[in-house]
């Protein structure tokens, strides 16, 4: 009879507890909401202020370096092994190695990228990989406005003080068959990328290197033959796809879908928000800086840098917003050095 009670107060704590765990993941009230689009309840955004006080404190742009003169001999002029910044004075250009340093590599420091003082020499992979980034950054700033703006991004955009940024991605391997969990299907394994989700944890190769279309909603009763031919038939496992994609975007910028999208219609796009055309241009751009430049340094690096199938490390939203919904909360730090904006005038 004793044994029976205990027993029945012992399961009593426990459903407690076990509630109490599953709220642990809940977040604390109050929450702020903001009507963002037309009258309505389709474009309201709710936040949590206090986790948003943590993003943007992790999120402020560095102090720049005092400007220098633009006088004086050039780069090209001076030094040996120059070609991309050739144009600069050497006081630009030394003003510039010391802000990269500060961005990518401040613990190295200059030795990350030029070892034993020897400034021309090209034999560390991470000065070749650094070439390559500085016309990857000026070739952002000047043709992707439709999507960075004025504000522009620098090196510390993505690296944050961090020769590897905090968010990358690499292909991954076709799933494997069977085991003990059963056919899993590139998915069914909460990923961050994707929101900590069970949708499929590879969007990326898809949409960020493929060029796959992002449209999933049907606008016709039944796909027809071409359609297929093309690709362009709405699937559930292509809807699995985008909606992977859309937690990536809604985690990368720390807001809900209702920041882009009026969630009446999702597809429409005269009911959905400007953001949302700013976003589409922001695909647009990741195609582009991953097939130009990120995927074809695959040689450049050493094998202890590739993916588990020996690609190169590629970027996605994350790798520039870090959660904000303008990188770095909108600061520009591209103003303070004009040199990386436009390609220079030859
Ligand atoms: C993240 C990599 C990186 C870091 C860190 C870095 N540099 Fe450089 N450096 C480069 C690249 C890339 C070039 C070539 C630029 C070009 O081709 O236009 C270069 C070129 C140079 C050159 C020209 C050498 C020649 O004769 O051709 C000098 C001098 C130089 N850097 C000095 C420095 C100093 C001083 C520091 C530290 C304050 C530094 N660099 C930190 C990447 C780096
Ligand atoms: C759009 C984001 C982005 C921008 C902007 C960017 N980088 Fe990178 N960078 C990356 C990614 C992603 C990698 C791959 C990291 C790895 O090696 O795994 C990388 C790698 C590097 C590496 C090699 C690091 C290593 O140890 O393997 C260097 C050096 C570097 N970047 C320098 C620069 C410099 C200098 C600039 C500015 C002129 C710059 N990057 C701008 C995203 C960026
Ligand atoms: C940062 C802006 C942004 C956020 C946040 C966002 N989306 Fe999207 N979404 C887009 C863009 C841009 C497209 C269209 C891409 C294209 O057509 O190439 C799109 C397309 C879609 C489509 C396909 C519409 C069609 O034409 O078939 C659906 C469905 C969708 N999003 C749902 C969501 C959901 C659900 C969320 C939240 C988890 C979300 N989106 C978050 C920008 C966003
Ligand atoms: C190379 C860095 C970079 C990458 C990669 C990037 N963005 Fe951006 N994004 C920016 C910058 C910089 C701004 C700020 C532009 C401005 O000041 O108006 C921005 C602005 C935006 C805005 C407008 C925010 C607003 O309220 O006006 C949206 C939406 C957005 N990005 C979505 C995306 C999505 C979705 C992706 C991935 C498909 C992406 N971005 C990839 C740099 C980047």
């Amino acid at each position: 009879m004793k044994n029976s009670f205990m027993d029945r107060l012992g399961i009593r704590w426990m459903i407690l507890g076990l509630i109490g765990l599953g709220l642990a993941a809940c977040e604390r009230p109050p929450m702020e909401s903001q009507q963002l689009g037309y009258r309505g309840t389709g474009t309201v955004e709710i936040n949590n202020p206090r986790l948003q006080q943590a993003v943007l404190a992790a999120n402020k742009a560095p102090e720049p370096l005092p400007a220098v003169s633009s006088e004086g001999p050039k780069a090209s002029e001076v030094y040996k092994n120059v070609q991309v910044l050739g144009d600069l004075s050497v006081g630009e250009f030394t003003r510039l190695m010391a802000a990269i340093t500060q961005w990518v590599s401040p613990e190295q420091g200059c030795v990350y990228c030029h070892a034993n003082n020897n400034f021309e020499s090209d034999d560390l992979y991470t000065k070749l990989v650094a070439r390559r980034m500085l016309q990857m950054t000026v070739h952002i700033n000047s043709t992707w406005k439709s999507h960075v703006a004025d504000t522009g991004v620098t090196c510390y955009t993505c690296h944050r003080g961090q020769p590897v940024p905090a968010y990358l991605w690499y292909e991954q391997p076709a799933p494997k068959q069977g085991g003990a969990m059963g056919w899993r299907n590139a998915q069914n394994t909460p990923a961050t990328g994707v929101g900590l989700t069970s949708l499929p944890y590879d969007p990326f190769k898809m949409y960020f290197l493929d060029k796959e279309s992002i449209r999933i909603q049907s606008t016709k009763a039944l796909p027809s033959g071409e359609d297929r031919a093309l690709r362009t038939v709405e699937s559930l496992q292509h809807t699995e796809s985008n909606y992977a994609l859309m937690m990536h975007f809604a985690g990368s910028l720390g807001v809900n879908c209702t920041y882009c999208h009026n969630s009446q219609n999702f597809a429409s796009w005269s009911g959905s928000r400007p953001q949302r055309v700013t976003a589409w241009h922001g695909i647009q751009m990741l195609r582009d800086l991953n097939l130009s430049y990120f995927d074809p340094l695959k040689p450049t690096y050493p094998a202890s840098d590739l993916g588990p199938l020996g690609d190169a490390p590629k970027a996605n939203c994350a790798t520039c917003h870090q959660g904000v919904y303008k990188p770095l909360a909108g600061a520009s730090m591209l103003k303070a050095h004009p040199e990386l904006a436009a390609a220079p005038a030859k």
